[in-house]
């Protein structure tokens, strides 16, 4: 993950002048101030490179600490003859940064599900890769706990999914207990807003939300954390790659060739702030008959190889169209908890299997 970093000789553009200052880390993290969106203008001309960052925290000595980095691998690089660094730091609360620390603490993994064009069934993959996960375990043979975020603030749909509709319990001020069911603990705006309030979020609304969905929700200790987005390149994804430690994403997309472009672009997002791309799961693959095992290619075959192929990354399986997955969204039944003997659940156990393999989280 943490390959080495060209630094160009001679540099000449803004370019080369991000590709230096990937080097420095956000303290405390091992990803860079680059990939965090931190980096809010760049320019060199004549040797001359000026740099803006902005950064909000609670430590009064993070402007500083982020402005050295910066100098230090200025200074390593001999084009830059002169530079100007400006650090503005909108400083938090106190507590704000704790919370956040301490409530992904306990979280061993967290796994984004996305695709770029909705409907393609990252919910329903996502509640029932939940409950595979649930159902697996780790090398000490206990089941893996798993938790599921629901990023998807305008249309949230994991508590219908997992048949969940109660409100979570405020432990206290500013700490909510996510909510249970199959064993998997979910946060989600559908839990926290009546269905008849209409939601209208604007960009910075949803990274407050999704910060507080990291710090202000116990977690606790978790094996695997998912987290279910909307679909797109938006706001939510964005924030997401910024606010959360994420160990990578898994792209779901449906068989037709002609939604390749448009799930890579959906995953080039995260390439670009450093998210890796764990895997691509191809949903809705075909239709089974399932007394005679016949199937009907209904969107086309070979969108998600081709996906997974195009990103240079695994592909993850196949999940077949199967009138009981839907069933099972609608009535808060994941068909993995329904019918495990079934096709798609089958499909779902390798695919969670093979996830775990991909990010393990160790038998401790
Ligand atoms: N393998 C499947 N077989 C049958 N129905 C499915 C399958 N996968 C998803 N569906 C159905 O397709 C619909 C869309 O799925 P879902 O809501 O999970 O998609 P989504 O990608 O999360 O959508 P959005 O982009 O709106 O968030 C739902 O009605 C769901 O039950
Ligand atoms: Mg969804």
């Amino acid at each position: 993950m943490n390959e080495p970093l060209m630094i160009p000789l001679i540099m000449t553009t803004e370019e080369d002048i991000l590709v230096l200052l990937k080097k420095v880390k956000y303290p405390g993290f091992s990803r860079d101030i680059v990939s965090f969106g931190l980096v809010t203008d760049v320019s060199f001309t004549d040797g001359y490179a000026k740099i803006k960052v902005e950064v909000s925290g609670e430590d009064s000595t993070l402007p500083n600490t982020i402005k050295t980095g910066i100098q230090k691998v200025l200074e390593e690089a001999p084009s830059v003859k002169k530079h100007d660094i400006q650090v503005i730091f909108k400083q938090d609360k106190k507590g704000n940064t704790q919370n956040e620390k301490n409530n992904l603490a306990g979280v061993k993994r967290i796994i984004a599900i996305a695709s770029g064009k909705g409907g393609v069934g990252k919910s329903t993959v996502t509640a029932n890769l939940a409950c595979a996960l649930s159902r697996q375990s780790g090398d000490n043979g206990k089941p893996f706990s798993v938790g599921v975020m629901d990023c998807d603030l305008y249309g949230p749909s994991i508590p219908l999914q997992l048949g969940i509709s109660e409100q979570p319990t405020a432990l206290e001020e500013n700490l909510l207990e996510p909510v249970e069911n199959y064993g998997i603990k979910v946060m989600s705006m559908g839990l926290l807003v009546d269905e008849e309030t209409p939601v209208v979020w604007r960009g910075p609304m949803v990274m407050k939300t999704i910060q507080q969905f990291a710090s202000n929700v116990a977690w606790g200790d978790l094996d695997y954390l998912l987290i279910d987005l909307p679909p797109g390149t938006g706001d939510a994804q964005l924030s997401l790659a910024q606010i959360l430690p994420l160990d990578g994403v898994v792209i779901v997309t449906t068989p037709q060739k002609a939604a390749v472009d448009v799930a890579r672009r959906g995953a080039r997002m995260f390439s670009k702030v450093n998210v890796p791309i764990l895997g691509v799961i191809e949903n809705m693959s075909y239709l089974l008959n399932e007394s005679t095992g016949e199937k009907s290619f209904l969107f086309g075959q070979g969108g998600g190889p081709l996906t997974a192929q195009k990103l240079e990354t695994v592909f993850l399986g196949e999940i077949p169209l199967v009138e009981e997955v839907r069933q099972g969204a609608d009535h808060g039944i994941p068909t993995v908890i329904g019918n495990p003997q079934g096709r798609a659940s089958q499909s779902l156990a390798n695919i969670a299997e093979e996830i775990v393999n991909i990010v393990p989280v160790g038998g401790q």
